[in-house]
C-alpha cells in the first residue's frame, strides 16, 4: 500500500487579513493530515496565499501599495494565523515565489505546445471578487448592478484579446474520467452539479488578460498575464518542485490525495483544474472535497459583506483547541455551518469541560488518591470491562474508512458516544464502593485509563495540543501517537508513574 498522503488547503488571498472561513478550511485540513499521520502515513500538507491577479492589484492601490509590498505583509498574516492554527503544514507557498513561476511557466508552455491554448479574443463578464468568468445566464441585474447570481459578486464587462484553453474538447475526456474516478468530487450533491454542469457542454476557457499586469506572464507573450486561476491551481505542483518530475517530493506525493476546498471554488478544481492536468498529460488528483460554508446569520461570512468573526478573537477569549473541536464536530462536514460565542460556549461546556476533562479529571483524581498514581496491576476483565474496552477494535476499520471519506462527523460522534460510555462505566463501577477489593477496584481504574488513552489518541487531531497534555501523563509523546493502539486493551504497563494533569477546559459561567 502506497503510505505517502498529499493533502492541501486552498491558498488563500491575501486581499484582507483572514477570518473564520478561512480558518475552518486549515483546521480541517489540519484534522486530517494529523489523522493520517497517526495512521502510519507519511503526510505532505501543503497550505498558502494566492498573491497575484486583478484583485489583489486593485486591494495594493487602494492602500497605495506597491502589490509584492502589500502581499508580503497580509501573507504574513496568514503564514501567522496557520501557526496560531497550530497547523502542522510542511509547507507554506505564495504564487509570488519563484519556483512558482517557474513551474506555471512550464506548465503552461506544455498546454501551449501541445495545441490546447489559442490566441483569440474575449468579451464577456468577468468578477474581480471571484476572480472568474460568467455567461450572460450566470448572472443577474440587481438595482441596476450585475451581478454573478452564485456568488452575489459585481460583474464588469472585459473585452480584450486573450489566450484559451480548448475546455470544450475535455467535456467527453472529463465525464469519462468521473465516471472512472466516481470518488473524485465529494461529497456526492457537488459532484451532480459538477457533472451536469459539465454535461451541459464546456466553452473553451480565456486563460489569460492584458489589461493589467499583476500576474505571471505568458512566456511567449509579455503583454499577457496567466489567467490567477491557472496560475494558482499550479501551487500544488510547485510546492512539489515541479516540473522537476524525478524530484523526490514529486515522486512521492504527486498526484495528491486530498485537495480541501470551499465549495465555491468547486468548480475550478474538480473541471478545470483535471482538465488542465489531462491535457498537459499530468495525473489529476485524487479527490477534491468542496466542503460547506460557515454562515453568519444565513450568509456566507467574507469580507466584501463585512459580517466577519475574527478567529483571533475567539482564540484569544477561549483558546485554540475548543474553536478546532466546535468547527469540527459542530458543521456538519460538507455543509454550512453557523458559529456564535453562546453555541461554542455550550460546546466547550457540555462536551470539553463536562464530557472529556471529567472524565479525565475523575479517574486521575481517583488513582492519585487509590493507586498511588501509577498504572495499578489488575485482575481479570469482566464482562463489562471487555465490552467497553472492545468497542475501538470492533470500531477499528470503520474509523479508518471514516478517514478515507472524509466521514468527519461519523468520526467525532464515535468519539462523544465513548466520552459517554467511559464516564457512564466509572459511575456504574462505582470503584469507591471496592475498597475492600482492591484488584476489583485497580481493573477499574486500569481499565478507565485505558479507554482515557484510546479516545485522546482519537481526540488529538482534533485538539492536538489538549490532547498531548493527556498522553504526557502517560508519557506518549507526539511522533509516538499510535492510532493501531487503540485496537490493544493491555497498552499500559502496570507501575507506569503517571504525571499531573492540569485542567484541561475551564467551564465558562454563561451569563
Ligand atoms: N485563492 C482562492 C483559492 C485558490 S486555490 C488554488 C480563494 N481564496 S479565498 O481566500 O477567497 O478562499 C479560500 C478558501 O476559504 C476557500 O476554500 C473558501 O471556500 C474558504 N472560505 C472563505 N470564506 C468562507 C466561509 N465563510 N466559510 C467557509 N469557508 C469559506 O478562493
Amino acid at each position: 500500500m502506497n503510505k505517502n498522503y498529499y493533502i492541501t488547503t486552498p491558498i488563500y488571498y491575501p486581499s484582507a487579513k483572514p477570518h473564520m472561513g478561512h480558518a475552518y478550511s486549515s483546521i480541517i485540513a489540519d484534522f486530517f493530515a494529523r489523522l493520517k499521520r497517526i495512521q502510519g502515513f507519511n503526510v505532505y500538507f501543503l497550505t498558502g496565499t494566492d498573491e497575484h491577479g486583478q484583485k489583489i492589484q486593485r486591494a495594493a492601490k487602494e492602500k497605495k501599495m506597491d502589490p509584492l509590498l502589500f502581499c508580503n505583509e497580509i501573507s504574513k498574516t496568514f503564514r501567522d494565523l496557520s501557526d496560531t492554527l497550530n497547523l502542522s503544514n510542511n509547507d507554506f507557498i505564495r504564487t509570488t515565489e519563484s519556483r512558482h513561476a517557474r513551474s506555471v511557466e512550464n506548465l503552461w508552455n506544455i498546454l501551449e505546445k501541445k495545441g490546447e491554448i489559442y490566441l483569440s479574443k474575449y468579451s464577456g463578464w468577468y468578477s474581480v471578487s471571484d476572480e472568474a468568468f460568467y455567461t450572460e445566464s450566470e448572472i443577474e441585474d440587481l438595482d441596476g448592478t450585475k451581478k454573478a447570481i452564485t456568488s452575489g459578486s459585481k460583474v464588469e464587462w472585459v473585452e480584450e484579446e486573450s489566450y484559451f484553453f480548448r475546455l470544450s474538447n475535455w467535456q467527453d475526456k472529463l465525464i469519462e474520467f468521473y465516471d472512472k474516478n466516481p470518488d473524485f468530487i465529494l461529497p456526492e450533491t457537488r459532484k451532480n452539479e459538477v457533472v451536469s454542469f459539465v454535461k451541459s457542454g464546456l466553452k473553451d476557457l480565456s486563460v489569460s488578460r492584458k489589461s493589467f499586469n499583476w500576474g505571471i506572464k505568458v512566456p511567449s507573450n509579455k503583454e499577457h498575464v496567466i489567467y490567477v486561476w491557472l496560475d494558482a491551481l499550479t501551487n500544488y505542483l510547485s510546492a512539489l518542485n515541479y516540473p522537476n518530475e524525478n524530484d523526490n517530493l514529486y515522486k512521492s506525493f504527486w498526484p495528491a490525495d486530498l485537495h480541501l476546498i470551499g465549495k465555491d471554488i468547486l468548480r475550478f478544481h474538480a473541471i478545470y483544474w483535471p482538465a488542465f492536468l489531462l491535457a498537459a498529460n499530468i495525473n489529476p488528483p485524487k479527490r477534491v472535497f468542496g466542503h460547506g460554508w460557515i454562515l453568519s446569520g444565513d450568509e456566507k461570512m467574507s469580507k466584501s459583506k463585512g459580517n466577519i468573526l475574527d478567529p483571533l478573537e475567539i482564540i484569544d477569549t477561549y483558546g485554540l483547541d475548543p474553536l478546532r473541536y466546535y468547527l469540527i464536530k459542530e458543521v456538519s462536514f460538507g455543509n454550512d455551518g453557523n458559529i456564535s460565542q453562546d453555541k461554542l460556549e455550550s460546546c466547550i461546556n457540555s462536551d470539553l469541560a463536562n464530557n472529556y476533562g471529567n472524565l479525565c479529571q475523575r479517574v486521575l483524581a481517583f488513582c492519585d488518591k487509590n493507586s498511588n498514581f501509577e498504572v495499578p496491576d489488575y485482575d481479570n476483565f469482566t464482562d463489562d470491562d471487555i465490552l467497553i474496552l472492545d468497542q475501538y477494535s470492533k470500531h477499528y476499520e470503520n474509523l479508518i474508512k471514516y478517514s478515507d471519506d472524509q466521514e468527519v462527523n461519523l468520526y467525532i460522534n464515535f468519539i462523544v458516544e465513548q466520552l459517554f460510555a467511559a464516564n457512564k462505566y466509572f459511575n456504574d463501577q462505582e470503584p469507591w464502593k471496592k475498597k475492600n477489593d482492591k484488584f476489583r477496584m485497580n481493573t477499574i481504574i486500569y481499565v478507565a485509563l485505558e479507554l482515557i488513552r484510546k479516545v485522546t489518541i482519537l481526540l488529538y487531531p482534533i485538539i492536538p495540543s489538549s490532547s498531548l497534555k493527556v498522553l504526557k501523563i502517560f508519557g506518549i509523546k507526539e511522533d509516538k501517537i499510535n492510532f493501531e493502539s487503540i485496537r490493544d486493551n493491555n497498552y499500559l504497563r502496570k507501575g507506569l508513574k503517571l504525571s499531573k494533569l492540569d485542567i484541561l477546559f475551564k467551564k465558562i459561567e454563561k451569563k
